[in-house]
């Protein structure tokens, strides 16, 4: 463990308890060397336009500039497959005694994935796992504060233990830990949430047809998939993941069904094959990190009458207060506005992503109910009933629904509870020891007399 803090959600570095191999994919050679000095000052700097600006304005308010040896950049960066030689370099650098976090900003990666990376390999030749850590010196108050301002900006905790030179374990129960706005203080934030969309998935789905056949196209580790088997055993699904790694670790979640068909692929184009096949679909879930604008263009030819359609407003949303954001959510959804402060931005963008969403909709011949829907820290979640109609009438209720404004389309009148709402209203006794009771408010969608 780290010589600053100990943490709850440690990876198992503990060598007297079993360890299960994470990673079994063999890496490729990429030809690339790759160097860990044994120094934090001989790390190079990176460039400064490698940076995201909203994280350099803080910096500069308190007088600093961005020197750090990783891109400043906010969270749910897409990850980068490892290469033979970057594993080799971790090894050496562990058996010389280089603190992980020297490796993770040597690299540009998170350290807990280089520890993993480890013990894997320490494992598989009984070695012991040793994690240097990097002392507390440079832990001041002032940069103390400093973490929490680019940490509340969006930079996770490991950006902000490799710019400042601390252990990232430190940084995580530091700035975790004085966070108010989440009521818990054990388990992580975001896991907390992903249980919350979990439990309302489970709820919608229990108002649908017992047979059907899904399509999860962000499967991630299978955990939508799981309660699609689980609710509807006759159910068949394609469900598609591009990480190798969370691929593999979803195929060891559980003994899948025969009906489950699993697909290590880009889901842009399994949805192409699956469009072009005439495939159809009662379910489909869209469930992005970041954005899932792409798919949803793909999603209509696959949907059919009366099917459900889930649809995570991801990263996307929750990183408009970067100026270029809010571009790239012009591109996308047309609504663009730059005078609107941080927190007015957040709270209407939600409105012009599902107005955009309706557009599109009636533009393919459906209009949608929203079932229920949530507005979480990181992303926003639509749980969406859609209907094929007439051109005619999809362009009416587009019309009593949706209203043009700032370059794109906004929902009228959507309230979308926070999850600190919801929360709220939950009994704290049962919420800690039954999640299930803390997700049954009904969102709903008031309409203008
Ligand atoms: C939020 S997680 C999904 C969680 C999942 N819905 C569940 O219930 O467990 C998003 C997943 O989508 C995957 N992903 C992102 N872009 C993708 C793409 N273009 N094709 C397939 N999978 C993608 C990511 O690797 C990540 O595992």
């Amino acid at each position: 463990m780290s010589l600053l803090f100990s943490i709850e959600e440690a990876p198992n570095t503990d060598s007297s308890k079993p360890h299960q191999q994470r990673f079994t994919r063999p890496l490729k050679r990429t030809g690339i060397d790759v160097q860990i000095p044994s120094k934090w000052d001989d790390l190079p700097l990176v460039s400064e336009d490698q940076h995201d600006s909203a994280f350099v304005e803080i910096l500069a308010k308190s007088g600093k500039s961005p020197n750090s040896p990783i891109p400043l950049i906010a969270r749910y960066s897409k990850p980068r497959p490892w290469s033979l030689e970057e594993l080799d370099a971790c090894v050496r650098a562990h058996e010389q005694g280089i603190p992980v976090a020297l490796m993770s900003a040597a690299l540009n990666r998170n350290p807990q994935d280089i520890i993993y990376r480890l013990l894997d390999v320490c494992h598989a030749s009984e070695k012991v796992f040793h994690e240097v850590g990097l002392g507390c010196s440079q832990w001041t108050p002032e940069i103390k504060a400093l973490a929490k301002d680019l940490f509340d900006a969006g930079l996770t905790a490991w950006r902000i233990g490799a710019l400042f030179g601390v252990d990232f374990e430190g940084v995580e129960k530091a700035l975790f830990a004085g966070r108010t706005d989440y009521g818990h203080s054990k388990r992580n934030p975001f896991a907390i949430c992903t249980d919350h969309k979990q439990q309302i998935n489970r709820e919608t789905l229990q108002h649908s047809r017992t047979s059907l056949q899904a399509l999860d196209a962000f499967a991630g580790e299978g955990r939508f998939a799981a309660l699609i088997e689980d609710l509807f055993p006759t159910a068949s699904q394609v469900c598609i993941e591009q990480n190798p790694d969370t691929f593999e670790r979803a195929q060891n979640t559980r003994s899948w069904a025969s009906q489950t068909r699993w697909i290590l692929d880009n889901n842009i184009q399994v949805m192409k094959q699956l469009a072009a096949t005439g495939e159809q679909f009662d379910i489909v879930d869209l469930d992005p990190f970041v954005s899932c604008r792409e798919q949803i263009d793909l999603t209509w030819s696959l949907l059919k009458n009366a099917s459900s359609l889930f649809v995570t407003f991801g990263g996307e949303y929750r990183r408009s207060f970067i100026r270029t954001n809010r571009q790239a959510i012009r591109r996308r959804y047309g609504f663009y506005d730059t005078a609107l402060s941080n927190s007015e931005y957040l709270e209407i963008v939600p409105s012009f992503f599902l107005g955009w969403l309706s557009s599109q909709a009636s533009k393919h011949g459906f209009v949608f109910e929203v079932e229920r829907c949530v507005r979480y820290p990181n992303n926003c979640r639509f749980w969406l009933r859609m209907n094929r109609r007439e051109p005619l009438t999809c362009q009416a209720w587009l019309t009593e629904h949706v209203a043009p404004e700032l370059n794109g389309f906004r929902w009228r009148d959507l309230r979308i509870p926070r999850f600190s709402e919801l929360r709220a209203k939950a009994p704290k006794n049962t919420r800690a020891k039954k999640p299930e009771v803390c997700s049954t408010d009904t969102p709903q969608l008031v309409f203008e007399l």
